[in-house]
């Protein structure tokens, strides 16, 4: 079948009913404004499964009073060309009167410290909780078998993989890996707000991660190689007048928690998660990396 637009929920549930209730569906959220990353989900859901459906909602819930939802880009009939190169069979294009008819009072929350108060939880406050509220909503609607996301917005991944545990959703999560470009830049939506000297020093990210890579996999002690890691990458991303630092967190990359002489223990190998946030301007950048330490 070609690209099918669909708008509204009721026709998707209908659609289903006659044509994808047997299908195994692999499934894209996402905020439109495409960019490589997003085709590398788009293809897996394609290659992996009956039908690829990919949604497109800029979802007013997870954005904070002063952050970007009015700015954030919007390009939809980009969105549709590049869903249609790449065999996508349904775009669920829908608004706020569909999703939000009326004023929300049920939402999705975790009361875990991973979600309410670590690395981007710290500075968006309700920003997971909208975000588990829509992934649920599209869970529900679309019925997916799997659904991808990218290890950019590796807390909301994990945010994702313990909510459908915890609640029993019967969808299968992955994750995929960052796509950046040639210098490092991990690809965003957001890159776009840049100006060129923001741009050129927003590779200043990357290069922080590969130092912290590189420290962390020194045969010193690791909680010594943490601790320093964390000091170069501050100096790094200090060095640049135009990078404010919103955190760095190196930790324990399923937990999101400070590792500890304990963890250590009785283990060969532990995967430390390096994560970095920064303020170019008015823009905010994340990017990480998970690196598989041996323990000596
Ligand atoms: O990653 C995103 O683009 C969004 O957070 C998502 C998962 C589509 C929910 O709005």
């Amino acid at each position: 079948m070609g690209l099918k637009i669909i708008k509204k929920i009721e026709d998707y549930k209908n659609f289903y009913k006659d044509f994808l209730y047997n299908k195994k569906i692999g499934f894209v959220p996402t905020m439109g404004a495409l960019h490589e990353g997003h085709l590398s989900l788009l293809k897996k859901a394609k290659e992996n499964n009956d039908v690829a459906i990919m949604s497109i909602f800029v979802n007013p819930i997870q954005f904070g009073e002063n952050e970007d939802f009015d700015k954030y880009p919007r390009t939809i009939e980009k969105d549709i060309f590049l869903a249609e190169k790449l065999g996508i069979d349904i775009v669920f294009y829908t608004d706020e009167n569909e999703l939000y008819p009326q004023k929300q009072t049920f939402f999705v929350s975790s009361d875990s410290i991973m979600f309410t108060s670590r690395l981007c939880a710290n500075t968006r406050k309700n920003h997971f909780k909208g975000v588990a509220t829509i992934v649920t909503k599209l869970f529900n609607i679309i019925k997916p078998n799997v659904a991808y996301f990218g290890q950019k917005d590796y807390q909301q991944f994990l945010l994702i993989k313990n909510m459908v545990k915890e609640l029993n959703m019967d969808v299968n999560i992955q994750m995929c890996p960052i796509i950046r470009e040639e210098d490092g830049l991990a690809k965003s939506s957001r890159n776009i707000y840049l100006k060129d000297k923001e741009r050129q020093e927003a590779t200043i990210l990357y290069k922080a991660l590969k130092l912290g890579e590189k420290i962390l996999t020194s045969s010193q002690d690791l909680l010594d190689n943490i601790k320093l890691a964390k000091e170069e990458i501050e100096n790094l991303i200090n060095s640049s007048k135009l990078l404010k630092i919103d955190y760095i967190s190196i930790c324990n990359a399923s937990l999101l928690e400070e590792i500890t002489k304990k963890d250590l223990e009785k283990k060969n190998s532990i995967n430390v998660l390096i994560a970095i946030a920064v303020y170019i301007g008015n823009t905010r950048l994340i990017d990480n990396e998970i690196v598989s330490v041996k323990i000596n």
